[in-house]
Protein backbone atom coordinates (compact mmCIF):
# COMPACT_ATOMS: atom_id res chain seq x y z
CA UNK A 1 0.00 0.00 0.00
CA UNK A 2 1.53 3.19 -1.14
CA UNK A 3 -1.38 5.46 -0.45
CA UNK A 4 -4.06 6.54 1.97
CA UNK A 5 -6.46 9.01 2.75
CA UNK A 6 -7.82 10.64 5.83
CA UNK A 7 -11.44 12.41 6.06
CA UNK A 8 -13.00 14.07 8.78
CA UNK A 9 -17.10 13.76 8.66
CA UNK A 10 -20.18 15.17 10.32
CA UNK A 11 -20.21 17.61 13.50
CA UNK A 12 -16.36 18.17 14.03
CA UNK A 13 -15.31 16.94 17.56
CA UNK A 14 -11.98 17.68 19.76
CA UNK A 15 -9.72 15.46 19.07
CA UNK A 16 -9.79 14.96 15.20
CA UNK A 17 -6.75 17.16 14.41
CA UNK A 18 -4.66 14.50 16.99
CA UNK A 19 -6.33 12.04 15.35
CA UNK A 20 -5.35 13.27 11.88
CA UNK A 21 -1.82 13.97 13.01
CA UNK A 22 -1.64 10.20 14.27
CA UNK A 23 -2.67 8.73 11.03
CA UNK A 24 -0.37 10.87 9.12
CA UNK A 25 2.49 10.22 10.96
CA UNK A 26 2.50 6.78 11.70
CA UNK A 27 1.81 6.04 7.86
CA UNK A 28 4.72 8.06 7.36
CA UNK A 29 6.83 6.05 9.43
CA UNK A 30 5.49 3.20 7.29
CA UNK A 31 6.49 4.47 3.98
CA UNK A 32 2.66 5.35 3.19
CA UNK A 33 1.38 8.74 1.40
CA UNK A 34 -1.75 10.32 2.92
CA UNK A 35 -3.81 12.50 1.05
CA UNK A 36 -6.18 14.61 3.24
CA UNK A 37 -9.83 14.81 1.84
CA UNK A 38 -11.34 18.29 2.96
CA UNK A 39 -15.10 19.16 4.19
CA UNK A 40 -16.13 15.77 4.94
CA UNK A 41 -17.72 13.53 2.25
CA UNK A 42 -18.04 16.32 0.15
CA UNK A 43 -13.79 16.75 -0.41
CA UNK A 44 -14.18 12.46 -1.11
CA UNK A 45 -17.01 13.69 -4.12
CA UNK A 46 -15.54 16.67 -5.30
CA UNK A 47 -11.85 15.03 -5.55
CA UNK A 48 -11.16 18.15 -3.35
CA UNK A 49 -7.77 16.73 -1.53
CA UNK A 50 -4.26 17.80 -0.16
CA UNK A 51 -1.13 15.88 0.61
CA UNK A 52 -0.22 15.47 4.39
CA UNK A 53 2.84 14.85 5.43
CA UNK A 54 4.28 14.92 8.90
CA UNK A 55 5.16 18.45 8.71
CA UNK A 56 1.56 19.69 7.68
CA UNK A 57 0.58 18.13 11.05
CA UNK A 58 3.03 20.00 12.73
CA UNK A 59 1.45 22.18 15.87
CA UNK A 60 -2.39 20.23 16.22
CA UNK A 61 -2.28 18.33 18.67
CA UNK A 62 -3.75 20.74 20.90
CA UNK A 63 -6.34 22.24 18.41
CA UNK A 64 -9.95 21.44 18.50
CA UNK A 65 -12.18 21.45 15.39
CA UNK A 66 -10.44 19.64 11.86
CA UNK A 67 -7.66 21.42 9.72
CA UNK A 68 -9.52 19.27 6.85
CA UNK A 69 -12.97 21.05 7.79
CA UNK A 70 -16.19 18.85 7.74
CA UNK A 71 -19.28 18.81 6.21
CA UNK A 72 -22.93 17.37 6.54
CA UNK A 73 -23.35 16.03 2.77
CA UNK A 74 -26.82 14.87 1.67
CA UNK A 75 -25.43 13.51 -1.36
CA UNK A 76 -23.60 10.99 0.03
CA UNK A 77 -26.43 9.51 0.91
CA UNK A 78 -27.26 8.88 -2.82
CA UNK A 79 -25.58 6.31 -4.99
CA UNK A 80 -24.22 9.05 -7.84
CA UNK A 81 -22.49 10.44 -4.48
CA UNK A 82 -21.23 6.98 -3.26
CA UNK A 83 -20.04 6.10 -7.07
CA UNK A 84 -17.98 9.34 -7.38
CA UNK A 85 -16.39 8.78 -4.22
CA UNK A 86 -15.25 5.43 -4.97
CA UNK A 87 -14.28 6.63 -8.40
CA UNK A 88 -12.25 9.19 -6.94
CA UNK A 89 -10.53 6.71 -4.81
CA UNK A 90 -9.98 4.18 -7.47
CA UNK A 91 -8.20 7.07 -9.77
CA UNK A 92 -6.04 8.76 -7.17
CA UNK A 93 -4.99 5.22 -6.62
CA UNK A 94 -5.56 5.88 -2.71
CA UNK A 95 -5.20 2.33 -1.13
CA UNK A 96 -7.23 2.69 1.89
CA UNK A 97 -9.38 5.35 3.52
CA UNK A 98 -10.03 6.54 7.76
CA UNK A 99 -12.97 8.15 8.05
CA UNK A 100 -12.76 9.80 11.52
CA UNK A 101 -16.42 10.92 12.48
CA UNK A 102 -19.42 10.11 14.27
CA UNK A 103 -22.48 7.60 13.46
CA UNK A 104 -24.22 8.90 10.69
CA UNK A 105 -20.46 9.48 8.91
CA UNK A 106 -19.56 5.75 9.90
CA UNK A 107 -22.94 4.54 8.01
CA UNK A 108 -21.97 6.51 5.64
CA UNK A 109 -18.40 4.72 5.40
CA UNK A 110 -20.30 1.18 5.61
CA UNK A 111 -22.15 2.56 2.14
CA UNK A 112 -19.33 3.49 0.41
CA UNK A 113 -17.51 -0.25 1.48
CA UNK A 114 -20.20 -1.52 -0.13
CA UNK A 115 -19.69 -0.04 -3.45
CA UNK A 116 -16.05 0.42 -3.33
CA UNK A 117 -12.49 -1.67 -3.34
CA UNK A 118 -10.82 0.65 -1.21
CA UNK A 119 -10.98 -1.12 2.45
CA UNK A 120 -12.22 1.58 4.85
CA UNK A 121 -11.43 1.68 8.22
CA UNK A 122 -13.48 4.01 11.08
CA UNK A 123 -12.64 6.34 13.79
CA UNK A 124 -15.24 7.10 16.08
CA UNK A 125 -14.94 11.09 16.84
CA UNK A 126 -17.99 12.82 17.95
CA UNK A 127 -19.04 14.47 21.08
CA UNK A 128 -22.19 12.37 21.28
CA UNK A 129 -20.20 9.01 22.87
CA UNK A 130 -23.52 7.31 20.88
CA UNK A 131 -21.14 4.53 18.64
CA UNK A 132 -21.64 1.60 19.43
CA UNK A 133 -18.75 -1.22 20.76
CA UNK A 134 -16.34 2.15 22.02
CA UNK A 135 -16.22 3.09 25.84
CA UNK A 136 -15.66 6.29 24.16
CA UNK A 137 -15.30 8.58 21.30
CA UNK A 138 -12.98 11.54 20.50
CA UNK A 139 -13.99 14.51 21.85
CA UNK A 140 -16.39 13.34 25.06
CA UNK A 141 -14.13 13.91 27.15
CA UNK A 142 -13.39 17.43 25.99
CA UNK A 143 -17.28 17.57 25.67
CA UNK A 144 -18.22 16.84 29.23
CA UNK A 145 -14.88 19.19 30.51
CA UNK A 146 -16.49 22.40 28.85
CA UNK A 147 -19.67 21.90 30.24
CA UNK A 148 -18.81 21.26 33.43
CA UNK A 149 -16.64 24.40 33.72
CA UNK A 150 -20.16 26.28 32.26
CA UNK A 151 -22.24 24.84 34.73
CA UNK A 152 -20.40 25.22 37.09
CA UNK A 153 -20.62 28.61 36.58
CA UNK A 154 -24.47 28.52 36.37
CA UNK A 155 -24.53 26.77 39.82
CA UNK A 156 -22.93 30.08 40.78
CA UNK A 157 -25.43 32.25 39.63
CA UNK A 158 -28.16 29.64 40.85
CA UNK A 159 -27.46 29.27 44.31
CA UNK A 160 -26.85 33.09 44.45
CA UNK A 161 -30.39 33.67 43.13
CA UNK A 162 -32.13 30.99 44.71
CA UNK A 163 -32.94 29.59 41.47
CA UNK A 164 -33.43 26.73 39.94
CA UNK A 165 -31.77 26.22 35.98
CA UNK A 166 -32.61 23.38 33.35
CA UNK A 167 -29.35 23.39 31.43
CA UNK A 168 -29.23 21.69 27.75
CA UNK A 169 -26.72 19.89 26.45
CA UNK A 170 -26.01 18.14 23.25
CA UNK A 171 -26.41 14.71 22.50
CA UNK A 172 -28.45 14.66 19.64
CA UNK A 173 -31.01 11.81 20.52
CA UNK A 174 -29.06 9.97 22.79
CA UNK A 175 -27.95 11.18 26.90
CA UNK A 176 -24.49 9.98 27.26
CA UNK A 177 -23.72 13.32 27.60
CA UNK A 178 -26.24 14.48 29.83
CA UNK A 179 -25.41 11.76 31.85
CA UNK A 180 -21.74 12.43 32.07
CA UNK A 181 -22.03 16.32 33.00
CA UNK A 182 -25.11 15.77 35.07
CA UNK A 183 -23.22 13.17 37.25
CA UNK A 184 -20.06 15.19 37.49
CA UNK A 185 -21.81 18.52 37.95
CA UNK A 186 -24.18 16.75 41.17
CA UNK A 187 -27.33 17.77 39.26
CA UNK A 188 -30.44 17.62 41.19
CA UNK A 189 -32.37 15.72 37.97
CA UNK A 190 -30.93 14.41 34.87
CA UNK A 191 -33.08 14.26 31.71
CA UNK A 192 -32.34 11.68 28.80
CA UNK A 193 -34.35 10.63 25.73
CA UNK A 194 -33.67 6.64 27.08
CA UNK A 195 -35.46 7.30 30.25
CA UNK A 196 -39.36 8.71 30.58
CA UNK A 197 -39.31 11.19 32.93
CA UNK A 198 -42.79 13.08 35.11
CA UNK A 199 -42.48 16.66 35.02
CA UNK A 200 -44.78 16.19 38.63
CA UNK A 201 -42.05 13.93 39.80
CA UNK A 202 -39.22 16.72 39.17
CA UNK A 203 -41.40 19.41 40.37
CA UNK A 204 -41.95 17.70 43.37
CA UNK A 205 -38.83 16.84 44.15
CA UNK A 206 -37.54 20.40 43.92
CA UNK A 207 -40.31 21.73 45.85
CA UNK A 208 -39.25 19.19 49.14
CA UNK A 209 -35.87 19.97 48.73
CA UNK A 210 -36.65 23.78 49.33
CA UNK A 211 -38.46 22.64 52.41
CA UNK A 212 -34.97 20.99 53.26
CA UNK A 213 -33.23 23.87 52.77
CA UNK A 214 -31.68 23.58 49.17
CA UNK A 215 -33.08 26.69 47.74
CA UNK A 216 -31.54 25.82 44.22
CA UNK A 217 -31.56 23.25 41.76
CA UNK A 218 -29.80 22.48 38.24
CA UNK A 219 -31.49 19.98 36.02
CA UNK A 220 -29.38 19.09 33.21
CA UNK A 221 -31.76 18.26 30.10
CA UNK A 222 -30.04 16.43 27.14
CA UNK A 223 -31.77 18.26 23.69
CA UNK A 224 -33.22 15.08 22.98
CA UNK A 225 -35.55 14.84 25.41
CA UNK A 226 -37.52 17.59 23.28
CA UNK A 227 -38.93 21.12 24.05
CA UNK A 228 -37.02 22.20 27.11
CA UNK A 229 -38.52 25.66 26.78
CA UNK A 230 -41.84 24.57 27.54
CA UNK A 231 -40.21 22.10 30.27
CA UNK A 232 -38.30 25.24 31.84
CA UNK A 233 -42.03 27.00 31.71
CA UNK A 234 -43.86 24.21 33.05
CA UNK A 235 -41.52 23.42 36.49
CA UNK A 236 -41.68 27.23 36.90
CA UNK A 237 -45.67 26.81 37.03
CA UNK A 238 -45.59 23.99 38.96
CA UNK A 239 -43.05 24.80 41.70
CA UNK A 240 -44.10 28.58 41.65
CA UNK A 241 -39.92 29.05 41.82
CA UNK A 242 -37.84 31.18 39.60
CA UNK A 243 -36.82 28.74 36.98
CA UNK A 244 -34.31 30.28 33.99
CA UNK A 245 -33.17 27.92 30.99
CA UNK A 246 -29.75 27.87 29.71
CA UNK A 247 -28.68 26.26 26.45
CA UNK A 248 -25.27 25.39 26.72
CA UNK A 249 -24.88 25.26 22.43
CA UNK A 250 -21.61 24.83 20.35
CA UNK A 251 -19.58 25.29 23.02
CA UNK A 252 -19.44 21.84 23.93
CA UNK A 253 -17.81 21.05 20.17
CA UNK A 254 -15.40 23.56 20.31
CA UNK A 255 -11.85 24.43 22.19
CA UNK A 256 -8.59 22.49 23.09
CA UNK A 257 -9.17 18.66 23.59
CA UNK A 258 -8.49 17.58 26.65
CA UNK A 259 -5.04 15.02 27.37
CA UNK A 260 -7.70 12.22 27.36
CA UNK A 261 -9.12 12.88 24.09
CA UNK A 262 -5.64 13.59 22.49
CA UNK A 263 -4.40 10.47 24.07
CA UNK A 264 -7.37 7.97 22.45
CA UNK A 265 -7.08 10.03 19.05
CA UNK A 266 -3.69 8.87 19.01
CA UNK A 267 -4.19 5.31 19.91
CA UNK A 268 -7.20 5.42 17.65
CA UNK A 269 -4.91 6.61 14.36
CA UNK A 270 -2.37 4.58 15.36
CA UNK A 271 -4.67 1.45 15.12
CA UNK A 272 -6.78 3.00 11.84
CA UNK A 273 -3.26 2.80 9.77
CA UNK A 274 -2.15 -0.07 11.71
CA UNK A 275 -5.78 -2.24 10.53
CA UNK A 276 -4.87 -0.63 6.96
CA UNK A 277 -1.39 -2.27 6.63
CA UNK A 278 -2.77 -5.55 7.81
CA UNK A 279 -5.22 -5.55 4.93
CA UNK A 280 -7.96 -5.18 7.13
CA UNK A 281 -11.42 -3.68 5.88
CA UNK A 282 -14.73 -2.46 6.37
CA UNK A 283 -13.53 -2.23 10.48
CA UNK A 284 -13.78 0.87 13.28
CA UNK A 285 -11.52 0.69 16.15
CA UNK A 286 -12.43 1.28 19.57
CA UNK A 287 -11.73 1.18 23.35
CA UNK A 288 -13.24 -0.99 25.43
CA UNK A 289 -11.92 -1.22 29.50
CA UNK A 290 -8.68 1.04 28.35
CA UNK A 291 -7.77 -1.44 25.63
CA UNK A 292 -7.75 -0.83 21.65
CA UNK A 293 -9.79 -3.20 19.50
CA UNK A 294 -11.36 -3.12 15.90
CA UNK A 295 -15.03 -4.19 15.64
CA UNK A 296 -17.18 -4.90 12.59
CA UNK A 297 -17.98 -1.23 10.40
CA UNK A 298 -21.64 -2.95 9.70
CA UNK A 299 -22.04 -4.54 13.11
CA UNK A 300 -21.24 -1.45 14.93
CA UNK A 301 -23.99 0.78 12.45
CA UNK A 302 -26.56 -1.73 12.96
CA UNK A 303 -26.34 -1.61 16.84
CA UNK A 304 -27.32 0.40 19.45
CA UNK A 305 -25.17 1.76 22.08
CA UNK A 306 -26.48 1.02 25.68
CA UNK A 307 -27.05 3.94 28.63
CA UNK A 308 -26.00 2.72 31.40
CA UNK A 309 -28.99 4.01 33.57
CA UNK A 310 -28.09 2.45 36.79
CA UNK A 311 -25.70 6.08 36.35
CA UNK A 312 -29.12 7.90 36.78
CA UNK A 313 -29.99 6.16 40.13
CA UNK A 314 -26.83 6.94 41.57
CA UNK A 315 -27.17 10.46 40.42
CA UNK A 316 -30.11 10.84 42.27
CA UNK A 317 -29.09 9.12 45.63
CA UNK A 318 -25.82 11.76 45.13
CA UNK A 319 -28.46 14.68 45.06
CA UNK A 320 -30.08 14.71 48.21
P1 LIG B 1 -21.93 12.48 12.48
O1 LIG B 1 -20.94 11.71 11.68
O2 LIG B 1 -21.30 13.50 13.37
O3 LIG B 1 -22.93 11.59 13.17
P2 LIG B 1 -23.97 13.10 10.44
O4 LIG B 1 -25.01 12.21 11.02
O5 LIG B 1 -24.38 14.43 9.94
O6 LIG B 1 -22.76 13.40 11.46
O7 LIG B 1 -23.26 12.30 9.26
C1 LIG B 1 -22.20 12.90 8.54
C2 LIG B 1 -22.36 12.63 7.09
O8 LIG B 1 -22.29 11.21 6.87
C3 LIG B 1 -23.70 13.02 6.47
O9 LIG B 1 -23.75 14.36 6.13
C4 LIG B 1 -23.71 12.17 5.23
O10 LIG B 1 -22.86 12.68 4.24
C5 LIG B 1 -23.10 10.88 5.76
N1 LIG B 1 -24.15 9.94 6.17
C6 LIG B 1 -24.86 9.94 7.30
N2 LIG B 1 -25.74 8.92 7.32
C7 LIG B 1 -25.56 8.25 6.16
C8 LIG B 1 -26.14 7.11 5.58
N3 LIG B 1 -27.10 6.42 6.20
N4 LIG B 1 -25.72 6.73 4.35
C9 LIG B 1 -24.73 7.40 3.72
N5 LIG B 1 -24.13 8.49 4.24
C10 LIG B 1 -24.53 8.91 5.44
O1 LIG C 1 -23.31 15.17 16.65
C1 LIG C 1 -22.71 16.25 17.30
C2 LIG C 1 -23.71 17.35 17.51
O2 LIG C 1 -23.03 18.43 18.12
C3 LIG C 1 -24.96 16.97 18.30
O3 LIG C 1 -24.70 16.90 19.69
C4 LIG C 1 -25.89 18.07 17.87
O4 LIG C 1 -27.24 17.68 18.01
C5 LIG C 1 -25.55 18.25 16.43
O5 LIG C 1 -24.21 17.82 16.27
C6 LIG C 1 -25.68 19.66 15.92
O6 LIG C 1 -25.46 19.62 14.56
P1 LIG C 1 -25.23 20.89 13.63
O7 LIG C 1 -23.77 21.21 13.70
O8 LIG C 1 -25.59 20.41 12.26
O9 LIG C 1 -26.08 21.99 14.14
Amino acid sequence: MERIGVVTSGGDAPGMNAAIRAVVRIADSRGVEVVGFERGYEGLIANSCRQLGPRSVSGIIHLGGTILHTARCERFKTDEGLLEAAENLRNDDVGGLVVIGGDGSLAGALDLSRVCETPIVGVPASIDNDIYGTDETIGFDTAVNTAVSEVDKIRDTAISHERVFVVEVMGRERGFLALAIGLTVGAESILVPEVPFDIDVISNDIMENHRKGKKSAIIVAAEGVGDNRRLTEMIAEKTGFEVRLSILGYVQRGGNPTARSRLLASLFGEKAVRLLMDGRRSEVVSIQRNQIFSSDLEECCRSVKPLDESLLKLANELAV
